[in-house]
């Protein structure tokens, strides 16, 4: 049994309550569904400036709880307002803080948002679960803490400087909840989570992420465009690996897993135009019909690292953590669900 059968065996039997912000989001609607087939308590927070509430409704509905659930509770609001954070972190037992604005060309367009709800909402989150006597705060860190250095794979204590206004909140992030452990006794652990992927992540928008973009470009009919010359590589993890951590890490009972960060990927490496060719030869076994297209390369984009890939042993070693599903598998999952979706 790996740790992760035997946390979620355990937490069947055990019913917990966890606020997940960023709750109408891609991964927080999948942490939402996760904890609900567990059978636990969840109060949902988001202010949908980039979720949807047909993320809630399908992720209910994919737990088997279609008409609502008694197990649910969701708060519509912005992590900017302390009282909404107050009111959320009443009797929850574990916070898993989603909540922000994504993206490295948002954040460069416009750094003052990205700033608002990336570090000053984070900062309400973490008052806010202190003062209401939260048990953990996990959160959702980022690969863009790397910035410019150049080791790879990237081990957690070797970082280098942010790239962009949105590393430079995710950074913050971690520098805050380290100071919080320290200063206040919190319990605190940062996730950093690399190019993650899988059902519910927006295909739409100027910010959508490579996999979902693609997709909804292919399945459209629509050209295809790759940053820069393709060799770009980053290390894609699938949604249900991410759960998985995000589960262990704040169920974890040994002291030195806490007040730590981990990376959260696979330790693969892919470039874009080996992920181009794998999405296409997905979507066209399960769509006949679709013309094959060649990508069109445009420059490079600000801000956005040449390669990236983790190490994953810290999250192995000490949280227990073994993915389920390599990129390939991933994307066999995350393609059914797109076509359904979109199609
Ligand atoms: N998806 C990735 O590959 C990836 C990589 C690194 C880090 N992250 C981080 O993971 C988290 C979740 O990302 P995601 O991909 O699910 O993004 P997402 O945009 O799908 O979800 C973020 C959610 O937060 C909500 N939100 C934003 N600002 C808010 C505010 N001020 N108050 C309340 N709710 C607010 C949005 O409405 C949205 O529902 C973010 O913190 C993101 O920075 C994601």
């Amino acid at each position: 049994m790996t740790a992760y059968q035997a946390l979620q065996a355990r937490l069947e039997s055990n019913r917990h309550t966890w606020l997940v912000t960023g709750v109408a989001g891609f991964i927080g609607s999948n942490l939402l569904e996760a904890l609900l087939k567990l059978n636990q308590r969840v109060v949902g927070l988001d202010n949908f400036a980039t979720g949807h509430q047909y993320n809630i409704d399908q992720a209910l509905a994919d737990a088997g709880c279609g008409g609502g659930s008694e197990n649910f509770h969701f708060i519509e609001g912005d992590i900017c307002d302390t009282d909404v954070c107050y009111r959320a972190c009443e009797g929850v037992d574990f916070v898993l803080h989603q909540a922000a604005l994504g993206s490295v060309p948002r954040s460069i367009e416009d750094p003052a948002r990205t700033n608002r709800a990336n570090i000053d909402g984070f900062l309400n989150m973490l008052v806010a679960s202190k003062d209401r006597g939260v048990r953990r705060f996990v959160y959702a860190a980022s690969s863009s803490t790397y910035g410019d250095h150049p080791d790879l794979p990237k081990v957690e204590e070797r970082i280098g400087n942010p790239l962009s206004p949105y590393a430079v909140t995710k950074l913050v992030n971690e520098l805050y909840a380290r100071v919080f452990a320290s200063t206040y006794g919190m319990e605190c652990i940062g996730l950093r989570y690399f190019n993650i992927f899988g059902k519910r992540q927006d295909p739409a928008g100027a910010y959508a992420a490579v996999i979902p973009k693609w997709v909804s470009s292919l399945l459209a009919g629509s050209d295809v465009f790759i940053n820069g010359d393709g060799e770009t590589s980053r290390d894609f993890c699938y949604i249900d690996n991410t759960v998985q951590v995000n589960l262990l890490a704040a169920m974890t009972d040994k002291p030195e897993a806490v007040n730590q960060v981990y990376n959260v990927a696979l330790n693969d490496r892919t470039s874009l135009n080996q992920l181009f060719r794998m999405i296409q030869e997905r979507l066209l076994a399960r769509r006949p019909g679709l013309q094959p297209v060649q990508p069109i390369h445009r420059d490079f984009r600000a801000g956005d690292v040449r390669h990236s890939q983790a190490d994953i042993g810290k999250a192995e070693r000490l949280l227990g953590y073994q993915p389920t599903h390599r990129i390939r598998e991933g994307l066999d999952e995350a393609m059914d669900w797109y076509v359904e979706a979109l199609g």
